[in-house]
């Protein structure tokens, strides 16, 4: 058989309505400023799908400083990877300032999140180790333990009682590999804005000896009194033993790091594949990132304009019956019934007639016959975007129960 005929007689499951969805629902093109009003094919959209929640991504200082940088180095800058030729002095100032605000030793950069985590992972344990990690992680956590050549046991999302089940498994599995325990969650978690339980899962250590990964995307910034995450939100940062975030979101740029104690970035610099073999970021979104973090970590006000937005968003959704499942932070799940075919009626009237833009997740995502839409709050919203999505979600709600888009073909 021939290996593209294959490859295209079955395009996977994001694939396979490829055809109907290119350029509509997936790959579609907002255009103009990054901000809550975008363009999508001509049309000004109200846009609730960007992790931009600090706003930060058009900031003007920082569209100054990532200009200047890119003026001032170009993109290439430096070449190579960190360990052959590709570090800086600001390479190393951008680490000891996370340090500083994630209050741990010492940081490594990332070129992306999801190398990292994967790499990370596949770094930190080897095939006498075992994995325990939460069955609802992002992709970059399931990908790093498909790379571990030991054992892994997943537990039942955030479920603290079957996470002690697989710790007791685990730590008999250990006994006899002479191997060390390795527990992975996120800090919230993307989908649906649950808070990883970090506090109970903390307080596990008193009984089983094991180290704590935090994959904590989409805390960072928006969670805990001064934004350093869930772990400051829960008051267990110090028992997080390696920190993991992304420049993705609210930092609205491209990188990542990972924050522990200085021995063991020490040795994740030493380890850590994808960024031994791969080169270090361009010096724009190096300096663009100390840019970014001197306002998050010196503005108050980017993360209290956000909240202000989250909980009018979450409490007018309430108020006005819909089911948000169980957020605990700013990522905001409209949970809806109905099947992929009405999804995608509901989104193009949502589009076209309300001119709205929100994300949109259906079977195999979510279970069959649940619609999600998932809204992304940000510092620059207003309390007027807010009134007029929920305006909109409440009329789209009635047309949906009330049949309207049940139809038998998709909408195109
Ligand atoms: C939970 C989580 N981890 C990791 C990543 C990957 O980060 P990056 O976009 O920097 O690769 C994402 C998404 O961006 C994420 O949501």
């Amino acid at each position: 058989m021939d290996l593209f005929e294959k490859l295209v007689e079955n395009m996977g499951p994001l694939g396979m309505h490829a055809k109907e969805a290119h350029g509509y629902y997936t790959f579609p093109k907002l255009e103009g400023e990054i901000s809550p009003r975008m363009t999508f094919r001509g049309r000004e959209l109200l846009t609730w799908s960007l992790n931009n929640y600090l706003g930060l991504a058009n900031h003007p200082e920082v569209r100054k400083a990532d200009a200047v940088a890119a003026a001032d180095y170009g993109m290439a800058y430096p070449m190579g990877a960190r360990m052959m030729s590709g570090n800086s002095d600001y390479h190393e100032e951008l680490e000891r300032q996370l340090s500083d605000f994630e209050q741990k030793e010492d940081t490594i950069l990332l070129n992306f999140g999801y190398q990292g985590v994967l790499s990370a992972i596949d770094a930190l344990v080897d095939r006498r180790d075992i994995i325990v990690y939460d069955a609802e992680s992002h992709a970059c956590i399931i990908d790093g333990v498909r790379l571990h050549q030991g054992k892994r046991f997943v537990y039942a999302h955030n479920d603290i009682q079957n996470l002690e089940k697989q710790l007791v498994r685990a730590t008999k599995m250990a006994e006899q590999t002479g191997g060390a325990i390795l527990v992975i969650t996120e800090g919230v978690f993307g989908m649906s804005g649950n808070q990883g339980n970090l506090k109970d899962i903390v307080a596990l250590k008193s009984k089983y000896n094991f180290r704590l990964f935090v994959d904590d995307a989409h805390g960072f910034g928006t969670m805990g009194k001064t934004g350093i995450g869930t772990g400051e939100e829960q008051g267990v940062q110090d028992e997080i033993d390696i920190y993991f975030s992304t420049f993705a979101k609210s930092m609205a740029g491209i990188g990542a790091f990972i924050s522990s104690e200085k021995r063991i970035v020490d040795y994740l610099r030493y380890n850590m594949r994808s960024q031994i073999f791969a080169k270090s970021l361009p010096m724009p979104m190096v300096i663009g990132a100390l840019k970014r973090l001197e306002l998050l970590r010196n503005d108050p006000s980017l993360k209290s304009n956000l909240w202000k937005i989250v909980d009018a968003l979450q409490d007018g959704l309430k108020s006005a019956g819909f089911n948000i499942g169980t957020t605990m932070s700013p990522v905001t799940p409209v949970i809806l019934n109905g099947t992929v075919a009405e999804a995608t009626h509901l989104t193009q009237d949502l589009r076209e007639n309300y001119n709205i833009f929100c994300s949109i997740v259906v079977y195999p995502v979510v279970p069959k016959g649940v619609i999600m839409l998932r809204l992304i709050p940000t510092a620059v919203h207003t309390l007027a975007d807010v009134e007029e999505t929920i305006t909109a979600f409440t009329e789209i709600k009635e047309y949906l129960e009330a049949g309207k888009y049940a139809k038998e073909y998709l909408a195109i």
